[in-house]
């Protein structure tokens, strides 16, 4: 459009508005709300960004696009997985598109980068991703509907102890969340008399997890924790396997990340006995979840749905639920104040937005790596109820 075009929308719009009359204009903008999507679409995380968007795109089309008389219009934008990148998108979203909600956010490191932006501008930031405990705690204007990997690492720590497995090796990505899980795993796990005998870090750009895999496996530990970021599950298991280590008798467990169902249909019968924990299975066995996999399936050519993509139909979900609850109301407190305590079912099961530290509740459940009907699964055989991040005050 024109300068003077809309120039001419503006004014015409600000006339309507004082004379008390409709004006196309005037209503179109303040018809729509923006949400501003924030992801890694391109580079090494690009399977993160791919699945948000997805099941957001599929949230819309099995929803509608409406809430409270709105239309909601989501901007989808590449960070490639680059925090200044990130930072820089969130500014020009909130300045220039007015977006109402920003959501996303593939890293740790790339949710960090927007805190002081969404503090200093109220605007509401939904991490369907990033799961790293502090995140939350850097700005109110934070709501998280992913994971932390404390909450998921626990159960993990609390079933090997439990299970025979008395000797361990942490092995994570050198970051935020794999930092949690090395410092959760090890807490509980030694608190319920285990021994971790090694703790590796391997960095999370490039990595060659072999010289990690090899030290882990000469210390000839009861099971290897692993954690990486979904998107990299794939590379770290195929090194896992072509080292032998699924067939030594040493256990592999970790956080379900490990073992995502996108890339684990790819993974081979090596894998089969895998144990982690974790909030989401394509597996889940509920009507709902069901219908999302079928759903997305569909609409991605048979590609799966998976943790990442389960974090962007909830995320969604809970933009609409918040702007149903102020009745359309865009103000960045109003809608903070909405999503707290807000409560739904998931493809995942039960959740909630807790009320005080706006993180997730969640179930988190035991599963162990099986085929089932031709096809590689996580398949949940233990839970544990509505787990809240242990770290938060
Ligand atoms: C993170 O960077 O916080 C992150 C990303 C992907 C995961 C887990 C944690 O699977």
């Amino acid at each position: 459009m024109l300068r003077r075009d809309l120039l001419k929308g503006a004014a015409t719009a600000a006339i309507a508005i004082a004379a008390g009359l409709p004006a196309t204009v005037a209503l179109a903008q303040q018809q729509t709300v923006k949400v501003g999507f924030i992801g890694a679409l391109t580079g090494p995380q690009a399977a993160s960004g791919r699945q948000m968007a997805n099941a957001i795109r599929l949230y819309q089309q099995l929803n509608g696009d409406t809430v409270a008389g709105k239309k909601i219009e989501v901007i989808f934008r590449d960070d490639t997985g680059v925090a200044d990148q990130t930072r820089r998108i969130a500014q020009e979203l909130i300045v220039n598109e007015k977006v109402a909600f920003l959501a996303g956010f593939s890293l740790t490191p790339l949710a960090l980068a927007v805190a002081p932006v969404i503090t200093q501008a109220k605007t509401p930031a939904i991490i369907m991703t990033a799961g790293t405990s502090v995140i939350t705690e850097r700005s109110p204007y934070f709501a998280r509907v992913s994971f932390t990997l404390p909450q998921q690492t626990m159960p993990m720590a609390e079933w090997a102890a439990k299970n025979g497995i008395k000797t361990v090796v942490t092995l994570v990505s050198d970051y935020g969340p794999g930092l949690d899980s090395e410092k959760a795993f090890f807490e509980k796990f030694t608190e319920l008399g285990g021994k971790v005998v090694a703790q590796l870090k391997a960095p999370l750009a490039n990595p060659d997890f072999a010289p990690f895999l090899q030290r882990a496996a000469d210390a000839k530990p009861d099971a290897i924790f692993l954690f990486v970021p979904g998107p990299t599950a794939g590379p770290l298991m195929r090194q896992v396997v072509d080292r032998g280590l699924t067939k030594g008798g040493i256990k592999i467990i970790g956080p379900g990340d490990i073992t995502e169902d996108e890339q684990l249909v790819s993974m081979d019968d090596s894998v089969v006995g895998t144990i982690t924990s974790h909030f989401y299975s394509v597996l889940h066995d509920s009507p709902l979840n069901k219908k999302f996999v079928a759903e997305y399936k569909k609409a991605n050519n048979g590609a799966r749905p998976n943790f990442i993509g389960v974090g962007g139909w909830d995320g969604m979900h809970a933009i609409y639920e918040a702007l149903k609850k102020t009745n359309g109301d865009t103000n960045g407190d109003k809608l903070m104040a909405a999503l707290k305590g807000l409560e739904w079912e998931s493809p995942r099961g039960k959740m909630s937005i807790d009320a005080n530290t706006r993180d997730v509740v969640q179930d988190v459940y035991i599963r162990r790596v099986e085929r089932k009907d031709g096809e590689l699964y996580n398949v949940e055989f233990d839970v544990v109820r509505q787990v809240k991040d242990p770290y938060h005050k």
